[in-house]
């Protein structure tokens, strides 16, 4: 049996988070706890997966796109045996089947796979996990030779049933096959008058097959999401496994409780991160790279002994290597800073090509623009880049020189070896190696006379 089946029970309102989006697709780590559940199976190779929806469901429908999963609609919600029941049709036979929950978002790919080879015609498999407080958790209930023979839901259990600490996951493994025989023969005579699929259990036993316990590698694999409050403590417990993934790989963390990760980081070796950086979407890091503290990076390429001082935000950019950026520079989407170049405090990119070893060290906005290598571009200087309809581009040749204060208004552009005089406002091309001075000449006129004051 190769066939796998992943039905993945999404149907229930989320009541205590108090929201109109339906509780699946709040967000852990940057991405919609129902994705996390998508991933896991993902990893499984050639899986099928059975999505079952009802409050919201075209809201989750429509936040993926149509070929992700199959989804069936619970219009009424009976019970987690009920929801199952709803995705029989669309089982394959010959198939192992394992129930997962789209509000449990960390399961792993390496548990999913326990649960499924611990699957045979005679054998049906059970996560379950020991709790110090077991409170609201169906109990796995053991006869005396320790095989398991019932869960029994809180609401349903003797004060002796409710000591027992071993409790069930929810996630249970087992063939078609055994699932349409005994889905028809649960019941809804319990404390909530729901269907639970819990009672496949008692069934299994009383049919003769035994039932294979499986436990998580960790604890927070097996976490379920009801409110705010647990959603931001488990967000904890991931950004942490996050964290010790970077750090095992061999990047420091200042401090891996001041650390955000929403999104794929994929970083080198003896990098260093301080404390209050947020890496979003894609972000590569190279190597013996230094991030100071508060920095977001999303969807960008940092490379090698790039440094990265506090307070920067880059987007969508790529870092040559050996550059030094910040304290509080910004780079915004489309920037490529070459190797060895310099950016620094309150200055500005977007859409700007900077070639190797130039520099733009202060107060200034670079967009649109160009620039060779060797450039150097003085404070307070500007690209006027719009004119209020279109955007026009900048173009600063290798080796030019950008005095303070000037406006660059484009298009335009800057011959190799110009040079910009301090304080021009330049409008026309500037040929090579020309020296450009646009601004008013200078009058001294002497024996001036400060004005008095009225009274
Ligand atoms: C369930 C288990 C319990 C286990 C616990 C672990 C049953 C009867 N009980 O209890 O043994 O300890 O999970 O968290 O299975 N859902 C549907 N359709 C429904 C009902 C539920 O899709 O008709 C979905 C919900 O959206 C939720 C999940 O199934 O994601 C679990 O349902 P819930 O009613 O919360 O079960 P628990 O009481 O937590
Ligand atoms: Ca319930």
């Amino acid at each position: 049996m190769t066939k796998t089946d992943i039905v993945i029970l999404a149907a229930g309102k989320g009541t205590r988070m108090r929201s109109q989006l339906p509780k699946v697709l709040h967000k852990l780590g940057g991405k919609p706890m129902l994705t996390h559940v998508l991933d896991a199976a993902n990893e499984i190779s050639d899986a099928h997966k059975i999505v079952v929806t009802g409050h919201g469901a075209e809201w989750v429908r429509s936040t993926y796109p149509e070929s992700a999963f199959t989804m069936v609609e619970q219009s009424e919600q009976l019970g987690t045996g009920h929801a199952v029941t709803c995705a029989l049709g669309h089982l394959r036979d010959e198939a192992k089947v394992i129930i997962l929950y789209g509000d449990v978002p960390l399961i792993t790919a390496a548990t999913i796979c326990k649960m499924l080879n611990a699957v045979d015609d005679q054998h049906i498999s059970l996560l379950t996990i020991e709790l110090p407080d077991p409170s609201g958790y169906g109990r796995i209930i053991r006869d005396d030779h320790g095989q398991i023979e019932a869960i029994v839901e809180q609401k349903d259990a003797s004060s002796d049933q409710l000591r027992v600490s071993e409790v069930n996951t929810g996630v249970m493994a087992l063939t078609t096959k055994l699932l349409r025989d005994w889905l028809p023969e649960i019941g809804n005579q319990n404390a909530q008058g729901e269907y639970y699929l819990t009672d496949l259990i008692a069934i299994a036993r009383s049919a003769g097959y035994s039932i294979n316990a499986v436990q998580p590698i960790s604890a927070s694999e097996v976490e379920g999401i009801n409110s705010r409050q647990q959603l931001a403590d488990l967000e904890r417990a991931y950004q942490l496994r996050l964290a010790e993934q970077l750090m095992a790989s061999g990047t420091s963390l200042a401090d891996p409780a001041r650390f955000d990760q929403r999104g794929t980081l994929t970083a080198g070796t003896d990098n260093f991160i301080d404390i209050n950086c947020l890496f979003e979407g894609r972000v590569s890091i190279g190597s013996n790279v230094r991030i100071g503290p508060n920095c977001q990076i999303t969807d960008s390429h940092i490379g090698d002994g790039v440094e990265i001082k506090a307070n920067t935000v880059i987007e969508q950019s790529t870092i040559g290597d050996q550059a030094v950026l910040g304290p509080f520079a910004r780079i915004r989407p489309g920037t490529q800073l070459g190797s060895n170049t310099k950016v620094g405090n309150f200055v500005e990119t977007k859409k700007a090509i900077v070639g190797n070893g130039s520099k733009i060290n202060h107060l200034s906005y670079v967009g649109d623009a160009e620039l060779g290598e060797n450039v150097n571009v003085g404070a307070g200087t500007i690209t006027c880049n719009y004119d209020g309809v279109n955007k026009h581009k900048t173009d600063i040749g290798d080796n030019s020189f950008v005095g303070s204060n000037s406006t660059l208004i484009a298009p335009i552009s800057i011959g190799a070896n110009g040079f910009v005089a301090a304080g021009s406002t330049i409008s026309s091309e500037v040929p090579a190696a020309h020296l450009a001075v646009g601004r008013a000449k200078q009058r001294n006129i002497p024996g001036w006379k400060r004005p008095a004051k009225n009274n």
